[in-house]
């Protein structure tokens, strides 16, 4: 068989912070830029793995049993070695990576590695998966094989996303739904330049403050928490702040959904505003240079709101502006931020776009 090519976008979570783990609500968009996966078969279960701006070619055995490298190799392995457990047992592939999307910035490289191997193995050998068993398998991949206790909602908006719309993903019933985002409307990314790094111990930590917030409640998960149930039990403060936030995330994107479906889309960006706002005083996941970016774009006119967007303590903001004045905002704000951050931010206006397996 010839080559076959996928591709994986990467993602950015507009609304619903860390609320994925908890059970939660999330709106997100698959991005314009990601993963491009070239495969072809190989024999004798070979596996040779290569990517743009890496040196060599990678060597590895379909049956050698999975052992973590702590190297980008791990997420491809990783997704092989989930497909074999679930039963679907593609042969040997070799595929060369090309990607798009900046490392390190929030926006899921890792998820779109990982969706754009599944989906070319898919389309490689005679298995198929439903596409929100290829996000489980995925995020499966990342838990298990990498070591990071992510939620769902990279993989998912890799695999879900769709042109001009937003996400709506439920965590609990691992259910999605797309809206229409309005066409004047476009999202500008803007990188704070600061590294993100989500094997940091920050991510881990919070989720088990979530965890010992809703068991302290006697709920399954903060999904099933109300802001007066929060309210009215006792526990430690710092445990109490964490889990407003994610409580408060899931009311927020609900009264999103809402507005999205009034066509108002100023009271999205409020609510953006206040999940920035949320993120600094409760969470405590956002960086100064986070605050600065949020704090300059919103002032701008044709900005509706900001925030920082994914698990934070670095990366990327994200801004609903409207289209025809995005070039200008974004060239004002990162001008200002790289003088008074002596950062370099970077931006990308993106459109809302489709996933690896549009709907
Ligand atoms: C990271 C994780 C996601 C999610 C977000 C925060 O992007 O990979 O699963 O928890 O942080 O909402």
């Amino acid at each position: 068989m010839s080559e076959i090519t996928s591709f994986a976008p990467g993602r950015v979570e507009i609304l619903g912070n860390h609320t994925d783990y908890n059970g939660g609500v999330v709106l997100s968009a698959a991005l314009q830029i990601g993963i491009t996966a070239n495969a072809r078969r190989l024999s004798d279960q070979k596996i040779q793995l290569s990517s743009d701006g890496i040196d060599g070619v990678e060597n590895h055995c379909r049956k050698a049993v999975f052992a973590r490298s702590g190297r980008w190799i791990d997420y491809p392995l990783g997704v092989a070695t989930m497909l074999t457990k679930a039963g679907a047992d593609p042969g040997g592939f070799a595929i060369h990576f090309q990607s798009t999307l900046p490392h390190g910035a929030g926006l899921s490289s890792s998820a779109a590695l990982e969706v754009a191997t599944a989906v070319a193995l898919m389309r490689l050998y005679p298995f198929s998966l439903p596409p929100m068993d290829i996000a489980r398998l995925c995020r499966q991949a990342e838990n298990e094989c990498v070591g990071v206790n992510c939620g769902l909602l990279d993989q998912a908006s890799s695999v879900f996303g769709k042109k001009d719309h937003l996400v709506f993903l439920d965590c609990r019933n691992e259910t999605v739904d797309t809206i229409p985002l309005p066409e004047h409307l476009g999202l500008l990314i803007i990188n704070s330049g600061v590294k993100h790094a989500l094997t940091g111990g920050e991510y881990n930590e919070r989720r088990e403050q979530c965890f010992e917030a809703a068991r302290l409640m006697s709920v399954p998960a903060l999904r099933d928490a109300s802001l007066s149930q929060l309210d009215s039990t006792p526990m430690p403060e710092l445990v109490k702040r964490r889990a407003r936030h994610v409580v408060g995330e899931n009311e927020r994107v609900f009264e999103a959904v809402e507005a999205l479906k009034q066509g108002t889309p100023e009271a999205l960006g409020a609510l953006m505003i206040a999940s920035h706002r949320s993120s600094m005083e409760y969470f405590e996941n956002s960086t100064p240079e986070l605050d600065l970016l949020v704090s300059l774009v919103t002032k701008e006119p044709g900005c509706f709101g900001a925030r920082l967007s994914g698990g934070g303590f670095g990366g990327a903001i994200v801004a609903l502006v409207e289209n025809d004045k995005a070039e200008i905002i974004q060239s004002k704000v990162v001008k200002e931020y790289n003088i008074r951050s002596g950062a370099t931010a970077t931006a990308i206006l993106s459109e809302a776009s489709d996933g690896a397996i549009p709907a």
